[in-house]
């Protein structure tokens, strides 16, 4: 048996737009009206939390956790520029005390890729006063809310708000190959960051404040040596810019010169969020200029999630949390995984992805890494992005159509972890490699 420190936090990960239904005001719910999504789906009424969050919260409780992640809407809150609506904010009250009656703690996101139509109409975080408008809605939320949560997310993913929406044109603004613009995304959210750690600080002084990175493991396609200085490049652009500009004030060099500063920046995060998920194979390739030259795939006899429409989500990688962990320790602080989870509607490798990220954890803490807690991504199969409803994370199976939920196997497994706080040795053996108890993909389609 391998059994976690007590205390130690089981949770799962949401994003407002992904579950609450009805968000018409943000620039997300205009990119699905105008088609971007790949499968033609839209948001919709998603998970229809804005109304029945509570049912699911009964399920996170059923499961046992003690700790859930969620985010707040800002485009609910100020749909036009200085209106806001105080019921939003009495409506995500009522919310947070709600998931901490049910026994866990609310680590509350402030961005996790949305925000009203009004600020991307005027350059999103690119706009010379942006920093100045965010904080406004921070100093709102947390004006309303401090009361009942004293975990914050700051911002979700810069890395991935960045690269999709300026160099992948993805996500909104839907711009391509433009490496600057990128770069200038994230010194802002960095100091974005910065500006929400005051204002939390100012209300909450013992608040538990930091932001969440998506890392992935990039592997040289091969040995040859362009590979491997293209697979680095990535990895230094893409996981580690952005704990350099926290923690220094900086990007690193040379692409400094193309970026911004975050002077305010260093020494105001208390933990490192790490959302990781796969793992992607990198080869020079002087085509693919939207993504710096660097062509990414996955081979064929990896272990991987469904597809997405176009690309592979990545090999599904347990070890990248070992990879993420390592770096993210260099900074002094402590960890969650804020994210974790594959694209997997038949439940074919969840279960062998639980088991073993839960495995290596474990193995990291025994190594002495102050890693606090474990979100699973998700709960219940939500909105994904460019993918729409194609690709499916929760642990839960959602029907669209009728709102009705069915438990897949792995919410079963997970319960077990958390009810034993740890990995029972048995289901080490019964999941030991990933072709155990694999099944082969479900045909696709609603
Ligand atoms: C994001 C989530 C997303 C998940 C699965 C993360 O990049 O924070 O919003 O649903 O990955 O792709």
């Amino acid at each position: 048996m391998r059994r976690f420190p007590s205390g130690f936090l089981w949770g799962v990960s949401t994003s407002a737009h992904q579950v609450e239904g009805g968000n018409a005001h943000n620039q997300w719910s205009a990119w699905e009206a105008s088609g971007r999504v790949r499968d033609g789906t839209v948001s919709g009424q998603a998970c229809d939390w804005w109304r029945h969050a509570e049912q699911d919260l009964d399920r996170a409780q059923q499961l046992g956790l003690n700790a859930l992640r969620l985010s707040v809407e800002w485009s609910r809150l100020e749909p036009e520029e200085g209106r806001w609506d105080r019921e939003v904010l009495a409506r995500y009250y009522l919310l947070v005390r709600e998931v901490k009656r049910r026994g866990m703690r609310p680590f509350l996101t402030l961005h996790h890729f949305t925000h009203p139509r009004w600020f991307e109409a005027r350059g999103g975080f690119l706009a010379p006063d942006a920093v100045e408008t965010f904080s406004r809605f921070v100093f709102r939320t947390v004006e309303a809310l401090h009361e009942v949560c004293s975990d914050w997310v700051t911002v979700n993913e810069p890395n991935v708000y960045g690269a999709f929406g300026y160099l992948a044109g993805e996500f909104p603004p839907g711009i391509k190959g433009d490496l600057r613009a990128t770069l200038r995304v994230l010194a802002r959210l960095a100091r974005c960051h910065a500006s929400a750690y005051r204002i939390i600080h100012g209300f909450q002084p013992s608040a538990n404040v930091g932001w969440a990175q998506n890392y992935v493991v990039f592997q040289p396609g091969s040995e040859r040596y362009r590979d491997r200085v293209a697979a680095r490049i990535c990895e230094q652009l893409f996981n580690e810019s952005f704990f350099q500009l926290l923690h220094t004030g900086r990007l690193p060099a040379p692409w400094d010169r193309f970026g911004e500063p975050a002077p305010e920046a260093p020494g105001k995060c208390d933990f490192t969020g790490l959302n990781v998920y796969n793992r992607l194979y990198i080869s020079l390739d002087p085509q693919a200029k939207r993504t710096l030259f660097a062509r990414m795939f996955v081979p064929e006899d990896v272990p991987q999630g469904d597809r997405g429409a176009q690309y592979p989500y990545g090999e599904c990688y347990p070890a990248a949390i070992d990879r993420a962990v390592r770096y993210a320790g260099r900074f002094g602080r402590p960890i969650y995984i804020l994210e974790n989870g594959v694209p997997d509607r038949g439940d074919r490798l969840r279960r062998w992805l639980l088991v073993h990220a839960v495995r290596r954890l474990h193995h990291l803490i025994e190594r002495g890494h102050d890693i606090r807690g474990y979100f699973h991504w998700t709960l219940v199969d939500s909105f994904e992005w460019s993918e729409g409803w194609r690709l499916r994370f929760g642990l839960y199976e959602l029907d669209t159509a009728t709102q009705q939920r069915r438990a897949r196997p792995s919410a079963e497994l997970y319960r077990q972890i958390v009810h034993t706080n740890g990995l029972r040795s048995s289901l080490l053996r019964q999941f030991g490699s990933w072709q155990d108890g694999y099944a082969e993909p479900a045909a696709q389609g609603e």
